[in-house]
């Protein structure tokens, strides 16, 4: 952790002109809260939660919830520009100021692409300088409503804002990306000079760039290498926009590292999966959190996977699965859901129509089709039959199923738990199982098939 340095992130600003009932900083891109993407790209900088202040407005929603333990919030009451946001954390980088940090990133939290390698290249370019502020800059071919960075005689001297901005202004291709590296000392002794004498009646905090040069500081204007690190989003194109621009970028990344990826078609994978090299990633796939799927795999079409660990050489075609464990070599699918709470071990087979939930399965276990599976420990090379239910739940508690290694349980058997199946026990198919079956027994609970011969040609 890098002890001398804090981040602010801006996070009061409400969602009209996104149209969202959440602050504007939980609209998702690749199902990944914007906040969510500046939180990690802080820590991943170095910044101990600690040391990262997020502004949020008084009706924050659940912006608290995406927060990581201990990072702190300060709060903006009334909205009155990204300066007057930045006020209400004086409190806060005078404290870490206190206990060592010298700079601060100032960051938007409606610009989710601005990455810790970025954040880092700027930090030596900002400490490097001995600038009061580093404005994080990009190079776009349309800089609508972005900031300029003004220059004169190639010294950058201050940042118009779209609102306020001369014509010769507005066509500068440059822009502020919203990020900045501050000295915390500049900073605090800043703060109090900005005003609200503008276009839009606000406390800008692009203005600290003219008034550092005022008071006899520097600011220095780091370019972003990639441009896309700046891109931010204020409406719901916008926000569409980073979508298709944070897709592409994950789908590409993943290329380079040797997934096979044919086609785009509604593949979707969060910028926090992980997949292995020379698995194939088939059409209809979402792969969404922290999901990390092994070497070797081929996954879909139609799947979608939930904070799950997936092994080598597994195959997962149209089915669901969430915060579950799977081993290597597994089959699953199609049409199978794997509900949170389950750990498959390797070589096991999950056919269709089959739910598993809260259970682990071991070694070699094969449930083939149409079976239900919850709230169960199901040990390893067990042949669990077509229809197959665990009874676990009476209507008021839920309560497991124990079946043991080599067990084998045939079609359409109830379990009703809590119940056991020892090792290497027969459960014959249509037994509704009600008592634990002793290792190596056969139990049969179902009533004697009557014959009645002739009887077809006694109906009337
Ligand atoms: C801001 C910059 C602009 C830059 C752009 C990059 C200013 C004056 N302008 O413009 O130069 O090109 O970002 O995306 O800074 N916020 C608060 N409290 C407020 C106002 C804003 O917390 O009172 C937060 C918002 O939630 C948002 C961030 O600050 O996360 C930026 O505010 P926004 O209104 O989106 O600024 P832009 O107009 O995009
Ligand atoms: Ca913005």
């Amino acid at each position: 952790m890098n002890q001398d340095v804090a981040a602010i992130i801006l996070a009061a600003g409400d969602g009209v002109r996104m149209k969202s009932p959440q602050p504007k900083v939980c609209c998702e891109v690749l199902l990944k809260p914007m906040l969510c993407w500046v939180v990690d790209a802080c820590l991943k900088t170095g910044v101990e939660a600690e040391r990262i202040c997020a502004v949020i407005s008084d009706c924050p929603g659940k912006i608290p919830s995406l927060l990581p333990q201990g990072v702190r919030t300060a709060v903006q009451k009334e909205r009155r520009g990204t300066g007057h946001a930045v006020r209400m954390a004086e409190e806060f980088l005078r404290e870490v100021k206190s206990r060592g940090a010298r700079d601060a990133a100032v960051l938007c939290g409606d610009a989710p692409f601005m990455d810790d390698k970025t954040l880092s290249a700027a930090l030596s370019f900002h400490r490097a300088g001995g600038y009061a502020v580093t404005v994080l800059t990009a190079e776009f071919d349309d800089p609508s409503r972005y900031g300029r960075i003004v220059r004169e005689n190639g010294r950058f001297c201050r940042i118009a804002e779209a609102a306020d901005a001369s014509r010769e202004e507005l066509a500068i291709r440059e822009v502020n990306s919203g990020s900045y590296w501050f000295s915390i000392d500049s900073l605090l002794s800043l703060l109090p000079l900005l005003d609200d004498r503008n276009a839009q009646g606000e406390y800008y905090l692009t203005d600290l760039v003219e008034l550092a040069g005022a008071s006899g500081l520097t600011a220095g204007a780091f370019v972003c290498p990639d441009a896309r690190s700046a891109l931010g989003a204020n409406d719901p194109r916008a926000l569409a926009a980073l979508n298709r621009v944070a897709r592409a970028f994950v789908l590409d990344t993943l290329r380079d590292g040797g997934v096979n990826i044919p086609f785009d078609d509604g593949v979707v994978v969060s910028p926090d999966a992980v997949v292995g090299c020379g698995t194939t990633v088939l059409p209809g796939c979402m792969l969404e959190g922290r999901t990390s799927i092994g070497a070797g795999c081929v996954v879909g079409p139609n799947t979608r996977i939930i904070d799950c660990e997936i092994g080598d050489g597994c195959t997962i075609e149209s089915s669901r699965l969430e915060k579950s464990r799977v081993g290597n070599g597994v089959r699953i699918g199609p049409f199978s859901q794997i509900r949170p709470g389950c750990t498959i071990a390797d070589r096991v087979k999950i056919g269709n129509f089959v739910e598993v939930k809260n259970s682990s399965l071991g070694e070699k276990t094969s449930a083939a089709h149409l079976t239900y599976i919850g709230d169960s420990d199901f040990g390893a090379h067990i042949n669990i039959g077509c229809g197959v239910v665990t009874v676990n739940y009476d209507g008021r508690g839920k309560y497991r199923t124990t079946v043991k290694d080599n067990a084998f349980v045939g079609c359409n058997a109830n379990l009703i738990a809590p119940v056991t199946v020892g090792e290497g026990a027969y459960v014959a198919a249509g037994t509704t199982v009600t008592e634990d079956v002793e290792p190596g027994a056969l139990a049969i609970g179902r009533a004697r098939q009557v014959q009645k011969p002739g009887w077809a040609r006694t109906r009337t």
